[in-house]
């Protein structure tokens, strides 16, 4: 494969591989030794974005090891605020954010977190509180930049707008579940993050798996994967293949893989990093032969009648007011007051 191409994270000056590396798998379904060979593999493809969070299992501990020495070499951006143990040990509070920024700092072995990521809204504290929390983390040097992940685009816009009347760090990245399964993003989230030059860093790019076709609607789920092993995941596939929308979508890209020589996975991983707002997908494997194939996403172009066909297929619809804005709205195809350039 050709090297990964770098993209600029939202307005920061720092550049990202078009995919990033998702370590939910290390220490888990993957072991140690495979792991580092992962991270070997896609850092000679010219990876450099590694995610991982602090709920997930042994992850950060396993990545601290795995990145000793050559952690220059990588952005490493991991989350916080899903429930932890105990009292008070979950959401985006003060004392929250800055004991498990220490803990994370700890079992990554590293001295600073490049992304630092609130997992998911929290409803109870005050999102002046959160905010400057993250900018106190930003100035102490434990963290370069803060991002979130899961939150709906009105909680993205009012942070941005307590950032920017204290004076502090603003988020400069969205973490979204998104795939050609999971468009719901389009309606609120990428505009918004177009708007604002926020990079987009999406999840689940294979829907858990489904995506890469090696699930079928009649058959037992292959020995080993994901939904073999989690009951959790094997009720969310099964769903997935018994929902009509979804099905059509996958047997789609099976199509589309037939047609192009691509696999399937392949496919679905490059409808999602030719769409406007994305930066860099993150895509989770659990073997050395799932991250070659994955690499191989890159470095070409869906020829537009196939991407048409995936458009189409797995199109949602917008709802109001966007599709009242579509017919009534005014300056339509006018260029926007402010044009985010070389976000990309
Ligand atoms: N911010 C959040 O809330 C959030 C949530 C979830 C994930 N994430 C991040 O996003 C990353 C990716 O999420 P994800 O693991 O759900 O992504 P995904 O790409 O949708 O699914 C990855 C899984 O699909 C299977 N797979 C991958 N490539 C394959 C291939 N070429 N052929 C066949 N099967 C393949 C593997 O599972 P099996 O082989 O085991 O079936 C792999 O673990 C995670 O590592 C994590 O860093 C973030």
């Amino acid at each position: 494969m050709s090297g990964l191409r770098l993209r600029r994270l939202g307005t920061t000056g720092v550049e990202v591989s078009e995919l990033g590396l998702g370590a939910l798998t290390f220490g888990r379904e993957t072991d140690e030794a495979t792991s580092s060979r992962i991270v070997d593999i896609y850092a000679e493809a010219g990876g450099n974005l590694i995610d991982t969070a602090d709920v997930y299992n042994d992850s950060e501990e396993v990545l601290g090891r795995i990145l000793r020495g050559r952690r220059d070499d990588f952005v490493l951006a991991t989350k916080v605020g899903l429930p932890t143990q105990g009292p008070n040990r979950v959401g985006a509070s003060r004392v929250h954010l800055v004991r498990q920024c220490e803990r994370s700092l700890r079992r990554l072995d590293t001295e600073w977190i490049d992304l630092y990521q609130v997992h998911v809204w929290d409803p109870v504290t005050p999102l002046d509180e959160t905010v400057s929390a993250l900018d106190d983390l930003v100035r102490s040097g434990k963290v370069r930049y803060v991002g979130v992940s899961n939150w709906a685009a009105w909680q993205i816009a009012k942070g941005l707008g307590v950032a920017a009347l204290g004076q502090r760090q603003a988020f400069c990245s969205l973490s979204p579940q998104y795939s050609l399964l999971e468009r719901d993003v389009e309606r609120e989230l990428m505009p918004l993050c177009l708007s604002e030059g926020l990079a987009v860093l999406p999840w689940s790019p294979l829907g858990g798996g489904v995506l890469s076709g090696k699930y079928r609607r009649d058959d037992p789920p292959p020995e080993g994967s994901r939904a073999a092993r989690l009951s959790n995941s094997t009720a969310s596939v099964q769903r997935r293949l018994a929902d009509e929308r979804s099905f059509t979508i996958v047997q789609a890209v099976q199509d589309v893989s037939d047609a192009t020589g691509r696999s399937s996975a392949q496919v679905a991983l490059n409808w999602l990093l030719d769409r406007p707002a994305v930066t860099a997908p993150i895509i989770g494997v659990r073997s050395l032969q799932q991250l070659e194939n994955n690499l191989d996403a890159a470095g070409w172009r869906l020829d537009p009648e196939h991407r048409r066909r995936l458009d189409e297929v797995s199109a949602v619809t917008l709802g109001y007011p966007h599709d009242w804005n579509q017919v009534y709205g005014i300056r339509q195809g006018a260029k926007p007051a402010r044009e985010i350039s070389g976000v990309h």
